[in-house]
């Protein structure tokens, strides 16, 4: 049963946020949909059997949101099917618009386990999580994101055999789980586009893997025939990158302090303190990078010990 796929609603190119752990949280996602929006969101990958055990609430902070984030996909990783349908059922029932199963997370102590990218190397058990995921889902559309192989490229096989698994959406990062350090390769990606037209003609297929520049989401729609783009580290390096012709590199030091002001009320009045200023931090350089003194200025922000304190030294950097 699927009867609210959004997926199949958006104008094309869609721009779609990445999840990033401990990054792409609630207040990061707020931000981005008032100065330049995507298309999608999704939520940081939260573990299935975490949701479905008796300490949720441990993991649970990862599925906070507001209704402003809209679109926005639940994402989940783990190895036992019993946990996704569990988790999909309980994403319905939160009301977010999506369930996004990981099978692309190369970090060595996941895989270790069997999950995520290893699934691609288990196409046994990533059918099951799969089924899963769908009978909880109920309405909600079902994707998933993953690579193009595990330790070599296994382009053909592995899509194909996930394009048969009827999916609303389907991420696609060009790099193998062992080439983090190698170009994203989009030729393997447009060889997906190709399946997915034979296979599953329905299946939006999403691309992923080093886009830096708004431009580059329509090049890649064009060259790669992807109906969508995904974007992680660029928005890092232009928070505002989803907004045609908008750098925040071009903005007035006045206007960066201020933004960043914005990012720590919010994430203040968000989790209070559910969440250590430390994990502000990461945030710093996206806003103070672009100008004389740049540099130092940040380690001295460094050095704050909490928000009020940040709030106060940006306030006396204002020119
Ligand atoms: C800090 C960080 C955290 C990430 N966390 C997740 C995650 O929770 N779920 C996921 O599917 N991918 C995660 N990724 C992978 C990204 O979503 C994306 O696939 C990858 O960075 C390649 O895209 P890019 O070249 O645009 O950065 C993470 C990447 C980074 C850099």
């Amino acid at each position: 049963m699927c009867v609210s796929n959004f997926w199949e609603k958006l104008n094309k190119p869609i721009k779609v946020l990445a999840p990033m752990e401990d990054v792409t949280d609630t207040v990061f996602r707020q931000l981005i949909a008032k100065w330049a929006p995507a298309d999608v969101y999704f939520t940081e990958f939260t573990n299935a059997e975490g949701l479905g055990s008796a300490g949720k609430s441990k993991v649970m902070y990862r599925w906070k949101y507001t209704e402003k984030e809209r679109p926005l996909v639940a994402q989940i990783w783990g190895l036992d099917p019993q946990m996704h349908y569990k988790s999909a059922k309980m994403a319905e029932d939160l009301g977010f618009d999506g369930v996004d199963i990981n099978m692309g997370c190369p970090v060595k102590k996941i895989v270790k386990k069997g999950a995520c990218s290893a699934l691609i190397e288990n196409p046994g058990l990533a059918k099951e999580i799969i089924q899963a995921t769908k009978e909880g889902a109920g309405k909600l559309p079902v994707s998933v994101k993953t690579r193009i192989g595990f330790r070599t490229i296994q382009t053909e096989e592995w899509a194909t055999f996930l394009l048969q698994q009827n999916l609303q959406a389907l991420t696609i990062h060009g790099r193998t789980s062992k080439q983090d350090e190698k170009p994203a390769d989009w030729s393997e990606v447009a060889k997906v586009v190709k399946l997915k037209n034979k296979i599953s003609p329905n299946t939006i297929i999403i691309g992923n893997g080093d886009v830096r520049e708004r431009s580059e989401i329509e090049d890649k729609h064009k060259t790669y025939g992807v109906d969508g783009v995904m974007v992680a580290r660029g928005i890092l390096e232009n928070i505002l990158i989803f907004k045609e012709g908008q750098n925040i590199a071009d903005l007035e030091i006045n206007k960066k302090l201020e933004m960043l002001t914005e990012h720590i009320n919010l994430f203040t009045k968000t989790w209070g303190e559910g969440k250590n200023f430390y994990h502000l931090k990461k945030y710093f350089k996206i806003y103070l990078k672009g100008f004389e003194n740049a540099g130092s200025i940040r380690g001295e922000l460094m050095k704050t010990q909490n928000a009020k304190e940040a709030k106060d030294f940006l306030k006396s950097l204002r020119v």
